[in-house]
């Protein structure tokens, strides 16, 4: 069991994001849980307030450092972990390491996570420093606060937990888990505004729709994604018959 603990000042986004759909299914079956814990219930302010100016100027807040700490605490005894045992807490910030697929299988090893999201300008970096154990980012880019990515990163998480997908959803043989992007697919009917199916698939031989599925693969990530095509040649052997993507048409 996975339990996943997000502490924000909008439980409703967590909720709203994970309550459906497949990880809503993984929720009630009891295989992860998703508990949103709300920051703003740790302060020990009379107006509730959480936020306050920086001290190096500027114009945005600053969460404070005591309601962060006071939830992160309540959150471990929660836990029930033995002394001492300090649970992986995530703070989701641009100021951290990019997200990939590899680091989901890492997480997905843990019993309990905990994600830390900001707001305004980010978090007095002492409650950082007591409680964070990992800075991730999603991209390159900034987004109005970390709840997206924690949900995003949740997700890619949870469905690499064996039962969370079934078969069809199956987490085997898409794009990142063998280093290539997925080859395109196609369901009925066979010709659809004058598009057809490639006639490979409709041929029954499987051996050659193996193939042409590797040599998609190839030249979809080659066009897509260069630097993950080089990376895929580096480090794999292809059939000798393998057509190369750039080889075959000469030029992209
Ligand atoms: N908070 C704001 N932008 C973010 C990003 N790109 N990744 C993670 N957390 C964020």
């Amino acid at each position: 069991m996975t339990n996943f603990y997000v502490m924000t000042l909008f439980p409703e986004m967590i909720e709203a994001c994970l309550g459906g759909s497949i990880i809503g299914r993984a929720r009630e079956k009891g295989i992860i849980s998703v508990n949103a814990v709300n920051i703003r219930d740790y302060t020990l302010d009379k107006h509730k307030k959480v936020d306050d100016y920086c001290y190096s100027g500027g114009a945005g807040m600053l969460m404070q450092p005591d309601p962060v700490c006071r939830c992160h605490e309540a959150i471990c005894s929660e836990m029930g972990l033995p002394d001492g045992v300090k649970p992986r807490t995530v703070y989701v910030t641009p100021q951290g390491t990019r997200f990939t697929e590899q680091m989901a299988v890492d997480f997905s090893k843990e019993e309990y996570l905990i994600f830390l999201c900001g707001h305004y300008e980010g978090i007095d970096e002492r409650a950082l420093e007591l409680v964070a154990t990992d800075y991730v980012s999603i991209g390159d880019y900034v987004l109005t606060g970390g709840e997206m990515p924690a949900c995003i990163m949740i997700d890619a998480i949870s469905r690499l937990i064996p039962g969370v997908l079934n078969n069809e959803e199956s987490a085997v043989g898409e794009s990142f888990t063998d280093g290539l992007l997925e080859y395109p697919q196609y369901t009925r009917p066979p010709e659809y505004r004058g598009l057809r199916v490639p006639e490979i698939l409709l041929s029954g031989d499987h051996a050659k729709i193996e193939q042409w599925k590797l040599e998609q693969a190839l030249k979809r990530t080659y066009e897509r994604r260069p630097e993950m095509y080089e990376e895929y040649l580096r480090t794999h052997k292809l059939p000798k018959k393998t057509i190369l993507p750039d080889k075959k048409e000469g030029k992209l």
